[in-house]
């Protein structure tokens, strides 16, 4: 049985379209039956419909509260039966509440190598700092942001000419491999949550586990 996936975006969405086109495989264990975004003018949502796939907005400022907002997001996912909630570009903070009903059973993807570089505008930290290796991470989701127990993650290169927005797109291009191949061991059962660590399933071969963009 395919998990049932709803996918949380604000914006362009194209890490939710790189999940889409990777749940097209058949033997993929992951089905996307919805997306969500905060904001009605997301260009992701008009491409999630074309996909094919039901998409809504769910207007976070018609909400007078955080809590509000939320509770209207929980009856979305409980309605469509979601199993699995992948945020993807999504630019709201949740309420440890939510956070925390979905726990384990919640991701996100963020573009650096955490714990290095949470919060907003990652690539630009990274550059800051000098790192020389960047990358992406998925994790599973907690109310604190950027630190949930990390799934998998990919790294980059850092370029000596590089700007905020060139090495974006040097991740993004490592996100959109990386998503879909941390979704499969966590809606497959090779991964999963427990005690606060990712843990694996037992007999998996270690190398299931290793991720390279450059493969
Ligand atoms: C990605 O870099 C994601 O990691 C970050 O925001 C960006 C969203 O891009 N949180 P998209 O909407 O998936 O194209």
């Amino acid at each position: 049985m395919k998990k049932r996936v709803a996918i949380l975006i604000s914006g362009r969405g194209s890490n939710m379209m790189a999940l889409v086109e990777a749940a097209r495989a058949p033997d993929y264990p992951a089905e996307m039956v919805l997306v969500i975004s905060n904001r009605p003018d997301a260009p992701g949502l008009q491409r999630a419909r074309s996909a094919g796939i039901k998409a809504m907005a769910i207007d976070h400022k018609a909400y007078a509260t955080r809590e509000a907002f939320d509770a209207a997001v929980e009856a979305a996912l409980v309605g469509h039966h979601i199993e699995l909630v992948c945020q993807a570009g999504f630019m709201r903070i949740q309420s440890s509440a939510l956070a925390t009903r979905w726990l384990g059973r919640q991701l996100n993807i963020h573009p650096s190598l955490l714990p290095s570089f949470k919060g907003l505008h990652p690539q630009k930290q990274a550059l800051d700092a000098g790192v020389r290796i960047s990358g992406c991470t998925v994790h599973f989701v907690t109310p604190e942001l950027d630190a949930g127990p990390i799934i998998a993650q990919a790294a980059v290169p850092v370029l000596a000419d590089d700007t905020p927005e060139t090495l974006a797109e040097r991740i993004l291009l490592a996100e959109h491999r990386l998503y879909p191949f941390a979704l499969r061991l966590v809606a497959s059962g090779t991964a999963r949550l427990e005690g606060g660590r990712v843990v694996r399933k037992e007999g998996v071969n270690q190398a299931d586990f290793l991720y390279s963009p450059m493969a």
